[in-house]
């Protein structure tokens, strides 16, 4: 005959609904602490990679261009420690080459192809056609075509405030920097600057 007796040990926490989440909840947490905290102090995650800089006022007015216009919903920008990766685009990526980047733009969605090296892998002139229209120099693409950007101006007011605000996490901006921000964007299309932007990530390593 089976026996009745009051639930003991593991057999308590797995009747009570209360404990169990509880105990999965201090399980997840301690686990999250042990793999998260120590990246704030390592250094390879917190110093910049040899010869980084941050991004110029052209660049960083591109980069708002491509967070705007959502381009990381179809382009991550970081090169995983694969083989199949590294064949393709170049060098995995390395934490110390981000440290600049607020908020980052990883990504996980690939609909088209990883940027972090894309820099330097096409002309100018080829990323101002591929914007326009990618169909123009690559027909089986199915990228969208962004013909507003030629004409659409930066703002040249815009980055000095931006700059200040990244300074506060961290990014070395001089004030020169900041002074000489309208005077850089100045006249330029937002096409120009999403292309600056381009044409500047991932150059560091190789
Ligand atoms: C709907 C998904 C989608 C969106 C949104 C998108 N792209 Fe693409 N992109 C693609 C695909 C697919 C390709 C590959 C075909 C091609 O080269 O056009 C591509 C290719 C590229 C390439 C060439 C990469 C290489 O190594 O050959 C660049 C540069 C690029 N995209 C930049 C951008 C920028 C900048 C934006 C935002 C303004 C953007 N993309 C938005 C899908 C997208």
């Amino acid at each position: 005959m089976a026996q009745h007796t009051a639930p003991s040990g593991h057999e308590k926490i797995e009747t009570s609904n209360f404990l169990m989440i509880v105990l999965i909840l201090l399980a997840v947490a301690v686990g999250g602490i042990v793999e998260i905290v120590p990246l704030f102090f390592q250094k390879s995650t917190t110093q910049p990679v040899e010869g980084l800089k941050p991004y110029t006022a052209l660049q960083l007015a591109g980069r708002d261009v491509y967070i705007r216009e959502g381009c990381y919903n179809c382009h991550s920008q970081m090169v995983r420690p694969f083989r199949s990766e590294t064949l393709r685009y170049g060098a995995f990526s390395l934490a110390g080459e981000y440290v600049y980047d607020h908020p980052f733009q990883w990504g996980s969605k690939r609909t088209g192809p990883d940027l972090w090296r894309v820099g330097g892998k096409y002309s100018d002139e080829w990323h101002r056609i591929h914007l326009i229209n990618p169909r123009d120099v690559v027909p089986e693409s199915n990228m969208p075509a962004y013909p507003w950007l030629e004409t659409a101006m930066v703002d040249p007011e815009s980055l000095a405030p931006k700059m200040n605000a990244l300074r506060k996490v961290g990014v070395p901006y001089t004030d020169d920097d900041v002074k000489g921000a309208a005077e850089a964007v100045k006249g330029k299309s937002e096409l120009e600057a999403v292309i600056a932007y381009l044409q500047g990530l991932g150059l560091l390593v190789k």
